[in-house]
C-alpha cells in the first residue's frame, strides 16, 4: 500500500504534489518520489530512500505544471532510492506510480527481460512501464488500455509519458479519487490531499481509467465512455492539520468527545438488514475487530441477539457456515481482508453491511448498504477517534435494537469522554515506559477494551503488550508475572468486581506492579493497587468510552515519554489494502 498523488494544471506541479504526499504519508512512508514534465522535455524524476521531510526542498524543485508522486510502503524489494516510485520504462519516456500488487509480475518481467528490457528495480511495478514502452506510439490511453488485460493483483496508478500530455490514473481494488479544479485536476489514493484544493472529488470505480488534462476529465469503463458523479465532501483542510498538538494522535484523542456526538446524531434509521436481522457476524480487523467484540457483548447482553465475530484475514479462507447479516467495519474502507472477507460473504448471499469513516471507499461498493462514521480524516496510524466513531455507531445500533434503552446515556457520553482527557497519568507512565512486557487485563466488554489498550501500547510505544481476558491469566501468563512485568487492569463496579478483585490481589502477590483502573472513589480498589485512576460514575456505555481514551492516553504518553515516532511507527501503514 501506499499514496499516489498527480496534478496537471497552471501552477507548479512538484510543490503540490510533495505537500499532498505528506498528507498521505500514513499510508506508507519507507520511501518516496515525484516525476514532473514539461511540454517537449524529458521527464525529471526525484525519489529516494526515507521520509519526504527529509529531501522535500530537492523534490519541489523539479520544474514543470503536470506531475505525479508516490511514498511507498514495499511490498515487493527493500525500501531503497531504487526501489523507491516513479518506475520508468528502459528510455526513461514514461513515469508510473503505483499502488497495490501485480500479483503475475514474475513471468511478465522474465517475458520483459527475454525481449530486451532492462529492469533497474525489485519491485513488481516496474513491468507496468515497461509493457507501457511496447504499447506506447504516442497516444497513452491506447497504450494503457493495452496493458491493463495483462496484470493481475490490484492497482491504483498514475501514468505520464513524453509525448503526451495527458495523465492517466487506473484504478482496480485501490482506491483513486480525482479532485476537479478549475483549470486544474488531481488525483490522490484519497481524500486528504484535495482538501486544500477543493471540495469536488469523483471516486473510480475498478475497471476505471481516467483521461485527465488541466480542464477535463474523461473516464473509460471496458472501452467506452462513462460518467461518474461528482461529489462533494465535508471534510476540510483543518481537519488535516495538527492544530497545535504535538502529534495528530494527540489531536484525534481530543476531538472524540465531538466525534462521539456528532456520529452518533448521524445514525437514523437503521438499515433494514440490521433492523430487523436475529442474528449477525461482524468482520474486522485490529482496532476495528476490537469494536465489534465491545458490539457483541453490547448487542448479546441488551437484545439476546447473537453476534459472531471474525477476523478479516481469517474469514476468507476458512470461512464458517454463515446465511446471516454479515457486518464489515473498516474505518478506510480499503482494508484487504475485510473486504475478502465481505466479497465472501456475498458469494454466500448472506446480507452485508459495511461500517466506514470514508466517503466512496471500496467498501461501500462491496456492501449492500452502508453505515458512516463521522470522525473527519484520521491521520495518526494508531486508530483513536476513528475507534471512538465505531463505538458511537454500534452503541446507537445497540440503542435502536433495544427500543431506545441507551438514548439517555449515549447522547450524554461526550461529556464522559472529555471527562478523562487531562486525567494526570504520570504514575501510569512511570510503571509502564520502564516494562519490556505489559499485561492488559479486563472481563466482558472490558476484554476487548483491553485488547485495544494493548494494541495501542504496542504499535506506538514499542513495548510488547498483550490484552487478555482477566479470568485467563492464571492459565499460563502468570508465569511471566514478575516486578518487571506491569499489569493494566479495568476493574470497574459490576457483576465482574469482586473477582477482578481476587484476580489484582493474586497478581500483587506474584510482585507484579498494578495499574488499577476503577471508579473514583474506590478507596479500597486504590489501596491494593500500585498505581490508581478513578473514573468519574456512568452508565457501561460510558464507563467503556472512558476507559478507551485512558488507554490510549496511557499509550501515548508513555511513547511520547520514550521520544517514538508516534503518527507514523515504524513498519505499519494506516491502510492495509494488501492481503
Ligand atoms: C490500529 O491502531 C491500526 N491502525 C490497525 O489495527 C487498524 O485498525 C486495522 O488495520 C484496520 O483498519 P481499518 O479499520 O481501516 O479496516
Ligand atoms: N507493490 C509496489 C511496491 O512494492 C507498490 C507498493 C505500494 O503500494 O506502496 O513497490
Amino acid at each position: 500500500m501506499c499514496g499516489i498523488v498527480g496534478y496537471t494544471g497552471y501552477r507548479p506541479a512538484a510543490c503540490i504534489v510533495v505537500e499532498g504526499l505528506k498528507k498521505l504519508e500514513y499510508r506508507g512512508y519507507d520511501s518516496f518520489g515525484v516525476a514532473t514534465k514539461r511540454n517537449g522535455l524529458p521527464i525529471d524524476c526525484y525519489k529516494r530512500q526515507g521520509r519526504i521531510s527529509e529531501a522535500e526542498k530537492a523534490a519541489s524543485m523539479l520544474k514543470g505544471t503536470m506531475g505525479i508522486g508516490h511514498t511507498r510502503w514495499a511490498t515487493h524489494g527493500v525500501p531503497n532510492d531504487v526501489n523507491a516510485h516513479p518506475h520508468s520504462d528502459c528510455r526513461r519516456r514514461i513515469a508510473v506510480v503505483h499502488n497495490g500488487i501485480i500479483e503475475n509480475y514474475a513471468g511478465l518481467k522474465r517475458g520483459l527481460i527475454a525481449r530486451g528490457h532492462c529492469f533497474s528495480s525489485e519491485t513488481d511495478t516496474e513491468v507496468i512501464a515497461h509493457l507501457l514502452e511496447e504499447e506506447f506510439n504516442g497516444d497513452l490511453v491506447q497504450a494503457v488500455q493495452a496493458v491493463l488485460p495483462k496484470l493481475s493483483g490490484s492497482y491504483a496508478l498514475l501514468v505520464m509519458a513524453e509525448g503526451d500530455d495527458r495523465i492517466i490514473a487506473a484504478r482496480e481494488s485501490s482506491p483513486l479519487v480525482i479532485g476537479v479544479g478549475d483549470g486544474e485536476m488531481f488525483a490522490a489514493s484519497d481524500m486528504t490531499p484535495l482538501l486544500d484544493h477543493t471540495e469536488r472529488v469523483i471516486f473510480l470505480e475498478d475497471g476505471d481509467i481516467a483521461i485527465i488534462t488541466p480542464g477535463n476529465v474523461r473516464i473509460l469503463s471496458g472501452g467506452v465512455e462513462v460518467s461518474r458523479n461528482v461529489e462533494l465532501i465535508d471534510w476540510t483542510c483543518g481537519d488535516a492539520k495538527k492544530g497545535g498538538f504535538k502529534h495528530f494522535m494527540l489531536k484525534e484523542i481530543f476531538e472524540q468527545p465531538l466525534v462521539f456526538s456528532d456520529t452518533i446524531r448521524s445514525v437514523g434509521v437503521l438499515p433494514e438488514g440490521l433492523a430487523r436481522c436475529n442474528g449477525t457476524m461482524v468482520v474486522a480487523c485490529g482496532t476495528s475487530y476490537h469494536a465489534g467484540m465491545v458490539f457483541k457483548y453490547l448487542l448479546e447482553e441488551a437484545c439476546s441477539v447473537p453476534v459472531r465475530l471474525e477476523l478479516g484475514s481469517e474469514f476468507k479462507y476458512f470461512t464458517p457456515p454463515v446465511t446471516e447479516l454479515v457486518i464489515g467495519i473498516t474505518q478506510s474502507g480499503e482494508t484487504a481482508d475485510t473486504l475478502a472477507a465481505l466479497k465472501k460473504a456475498k458469494a454466500h448471499n448472506c446480507p452485508t453491511l459495511a461500517i466506514t469513516n470514508v466517503l466512496g471507499s471500496t467498501v461501500t461498493r462491496v456492501a449492500d448498504e452502508t453505515l458512516y462514521m463521522r470522525a473527519g480524516p484520521e491521520i495518526s496510524v494508531a486508530a483513536t477517534k476513528s475507534f471512538i466513531a465505531e463505538l458511537a455507531v454500534l452503541m446507537q445500533c445497540v440503542n435502536h435494537l433495544s427500543g431506545g434503552k441507551f438514548s439517555e446515556e449515549i447522547f450524554r457520553a461526550n461529556r464522559a469522554i472529555e471527562e478523562v482527557l487531562l486525567l494526570d497519568l504520570s504514575a501510569a507512565v512511570q510503571a509502564c515506559n520502564i516494562a519490556k512486557h505489559i499485561f492488559f487485563v479486563g472481563r466482558g466488554p472490558f476484554y476487548a477494551v483491553a485488547l485495544e489498550g494493548a494494541l495501542k501500547m504496542k504499535e506506538i510505544s514499542y513495548i510488547h503488550a498483550e490484552g487478555y481476558a482477566a479470568g485467563e491469566i492464571k492459565h499460563g501468563p502468570f508465569a511471566l508475572l514478575s516486578p518487571e512485568t506491569p499489569v493494566v487492569a479495568i476493574c470497574m463496579p459490576g457483576a465482574t468486581y469482586g473477582v477482578m478483585v481476587s484476580n489484582i490481589k493474586e497478581m500483587k502477590a506474584r510482585g507484579t506492579p498494578v495499574v488499577v483502573v476503577g471508579a473514583a472513589g474506590d478507596d479500597e480498589l486504590a489501596d491494593i493497587s500500585d498505581v490508581y485512576i478513578g473514573l468519574p460514575n456512568g452508565g457501561l456505555m460510558e464507563e467503556l468510552l472512558m476507559v478507551t481514551v485512558v488507554l490510549q492516553l496511557l499509550a501515548y504518553r508513555t511513547a511520547d515519554s520514550l521520544g517514538r515516532d508516534i503518527d507514523k511507527p515504524r513498519n505499519l501503514a494506516k491502510s492495509v489494502t494488501v492481503e
